[in-house]
């Protein structure tokens, strides 16, 4: 690694995230049925239709993640709770073994000198909850109320930080208006209302852990950087309204209390009626922000009814998802949003890394470079003022990458999904030796 701790102020904060669904073993301790497991019991939708069930066993093997953890030297351990291990029926009674085991994870994570800082919400909603029309419905926000309630009053004492949502994009776009994600809809009017009822939730799950007398809540985010693909004023178009639609909607509606005209243009008609009163509770202050950054996107014009894009393959060099790698693109990012939406209010990168297929004569070469070449540019944001807290690896250990399944590997902790055995790659002791110095 071309940096190391002593580059970084002192109180930057190094970690390394993972997720419940994508990790824990769904099959385990009482936890409901999502929408994730009959998104993948549907011919077509997951590569081998695999599921979460089995995960990395984190469930039975969290101490050996958190002592791995520890000898690399990281500070906090960004994860999530499951709102079906929490509450089977999404609402009712609360699971015991599913408090329990959060309970304990917790504990293990301050045991080994990693500071918890868990997203409420990532992505697996409990089926009975979907069957009501999941985050179509216009009571999500207070179920999900409930569930922040049930989980916090049981290790709320103990958190670091937490962020309702993670990544309301991926949630909304990916899950009701391609299809790729569970519930695997397409649908503009279900699209709408899951990207208002998605902030309302997160409004809802900030006010009630307030309440509860928290701090250090937060929000998260994913941004892609946005090229036009072509030189023609309908592609600059097409590019704008992806890049509003993608990285603006929902900082603007968290950061500005409104959305933006590009994306309502689309939306509109097909908004929850009243939307428009809703924005106190969205625009409920926090404390930090935090961004997913990954990639870029060439996005051109294309024909048809709104929003009329559609994307180009670019002359990067890709990751194993086939994603261009654009570090430069990370810089400019975290500037854009303390620019335009969070000003004094901390940051902290929550999720940047590389899927690599698994190849142990070439030492993860190529992984180490991602994390020098995005460790470099958020140093330069931070030299340009930025005031940029933390930095957190996607992923400790390869896991459940959702509708691609466990082929793609973003761990810095290689995963035998047979033994579960846990081997750490390069990129793993490249890392223990950079935050050692
Ligand atoms: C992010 C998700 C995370 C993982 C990475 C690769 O969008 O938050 O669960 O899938 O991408």
């Amino acid at each position: 690694m071309r940096f190391c701790r002593s580059d970084f102020p002192p109180d930057f904060m190094f970690a390394a995230a993972t997720s419940s669904y994508q990790i824990e073993g769904h099959a385990y301790g009482g936890a409901g049925p999502t929408h994730w497991d009959s998104f993948a019991a549907t011919p077509g939708n997951i590569v081998r239709s695999e599921t979460g069930a089995f995960g990395c066993d984190h469930y039975h093997r969290y101490a050996q993640d958190f002592a791995l953890m520890q000898a690399a030297g990281f500070d906090g351990y960004r994860f999530s709770t499951s709102w079906a291990r929490v509450l089977p029926e999404g609402r009712g009674t609360p699971n015991a073994e599913g408090l329990d085991f959060y309970d304990r994870l917790v504990d293990a994570m301050l045991s080994h000198d990693l500071r918890p800082m868990a997203t409420l919400y990532h992505w697996e909603l409990p089926a009975a909850l979907a069957d009501l029309g999941g985050w179509r419905h216009p009571d999500i926000a207070n179920w999900f109320a409930d569930y922040t309630q049930v989980i916090m009053d049981r290790i709320g004492d103990r958190m670091f930080s937490v962020a309702p949502i993670n990544e309301p994009w991926c949630i909304a776009w990916l899950g009701h208006f391609t299809g790729d994600h569970a519930p695997g809809l397409r649908d503009i009017r279900a699209t709408a209302r899951a990207m208002h009822h998605v902030l309302k939730a997160h409004g809802t799950a900030i006010q009630t852990m307030r309440a509860m007398g928290m701090s250090n809540l937060g929000a998260v985010f994913n941004f892609e950087y946005v090229h036009p693909g072509d030189k023609s004023a309908k592609t600059a178009q097409a590019a704008r309204r992806y890049d509003q639609a993608y990285n603006h909607f929902f900082l603007s509606g968290v950061f500005k209390g409104t959305y933006p005209a590009e994306v309502m243009a689309g939306l509109e008609p097909h908004m929850p009626k009243d939307w428009q009163d809703d924005f106190a509770l969205i625009g409920t202050p926090v404390d930090w922000c935090g961004l997913n950054y990954y990639t870029c996107r060439r996005v051109v014009h294309a024909e048809g009814p709104w929003p009329a894009w559609a994307d180009v393959p670019g002359p990067l060099p890709k990751t194993q998802m086939g994603w261009e790698i654009y570090p430069e693109g990370l810089c400019d990012t975290l500037r854009m949003v303390q620019r335009e939406y969070t000003q004094d209010l901390p940051l902290y990168i929550t999720e940047n890394g590389m899927a690599a297929a698994h190849d142990p004569q070439r030492e993860d070469a190529a992984r180490i470079a991602y994390l020098d070449d995005h460790l470099d540019a958020a140093r330069q944001a931070m030299a340009m003022g930025v005031p940029l807290q933390g930095y957190t690896f996607w992923s400790l250990l390869d896991n459940y990458e959702w509708a691609l399944g466990y082929e793609k590997r973003f761990g810095l902790i290689h995963v035998d999904f047979d033994s579960f055995e846990r081997t750490p790659k390069a990129s793993y002791h490249a890392l223990a030796r950079a935050l050692s110095r």
